[in-house]
């Protein structure tokens, strides 16, 4: 959705589809929902360690939002290993932010997930990098903002601080006047709470479900907006 929606439009779209989003039906399965492919979600893993628990975390949460239907297709960004540094309003560059800045503000996402190892009960600083240089994005007109964001947060112990970490992250994207959601029902909470057990997240079986259910509900949202095609 375009960052020059009007509340009028907002209004108009949301409501045609709002009950079947409330109630965890799949959207897709309206007639009139967007055609094949048409509607992207992005998941931008924030780990410096690439194709690790947190991009796996997001993997899961992207694939349970594909599974919503049709007219969604995702792809996962990993930061690893791109050149990120800590934001520097002085010397504001960086290319590789730019590289992932365009695929955020491509008119056909709909939706981002941000996917943040806990780092002492908070984001990587990876993360923190990135959403700092978001600011350029704010700048732009708030390039983000109406595009929906899940959380989610991977910590080495069960309770290690995941839902604090993800209400950091958060706060960041409400700044972008993005429009957040938690993991859908049944756990219905804040967004995805992974536990990483010797590198491996496969066991988490309530981590994985709150992952499978914030892919879902970034998807059935941002398909409510986007409305009929
Ligand atoms: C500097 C540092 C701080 C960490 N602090 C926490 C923490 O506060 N709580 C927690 O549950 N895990 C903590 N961990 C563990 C990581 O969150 C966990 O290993 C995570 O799965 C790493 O993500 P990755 O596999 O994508 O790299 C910490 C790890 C590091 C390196």
């Amino acid at each position: 959705m375009s960052s020059d929606m009007t509340r009028r439009v907002f209004l108009g779209t949301v409501g045609a589809t709002a009950l079947a989003a409330s109630t965890g039906q799949a959207v897709a399965a309206d007639a009139d929902t967007p055609k094949s492919g048409s509607l992207k979600i992005l998941g931008i893993a924030c780990s410096p360690r690439p194709g690790k628990t947190t991009a796996a975390a997001v993997k899961v949460a992207l694939d349970a939002a594909e599974a919503v239907g049709p007219a969604i297709e995702t792809e996962l960004v990993e930061l690893a290993g791109l050149n990120i540094p800590v934001f520097d309003p002085a010397a504001p560059g960086s290319a590789d932010f730019e590289k992932v800045a365009a695929k955020l503000t491509d008119p056909k996402v709909a939706g981002i997930l941000v996917g943040t190892p806990v780092y002492f009960g908070s984001m990587s600083s990876l993360c923190k990098a990135f959403l700092d240089r978001c600011i350029a994005l704010r700048k732009d007109n708030f390039a983000l903002a109406n595009k929906v964001a899940g959380v989610v947060a991977v910590g080495g112990m069960r309770n290690g601080g995941q839902e604090l970490t993800i209400q950091t992250v958060q706060a960041a994207l409400l700044a972008q006047e993005m429009i957040l959601v938690g993991d859908g029902r049944p756990t219905a909470h804040r967004g995805a709470t992974l536990w990483n057990q010797g590198d491996d997240i496969s066991k988490d079986e309530i981590g994985l479900s709150t992952a499978r259910n914030l892919g879902r509900r970034v998807a059935e949202v941002a398909l409510a907006l986007r409305g009929p095609a």
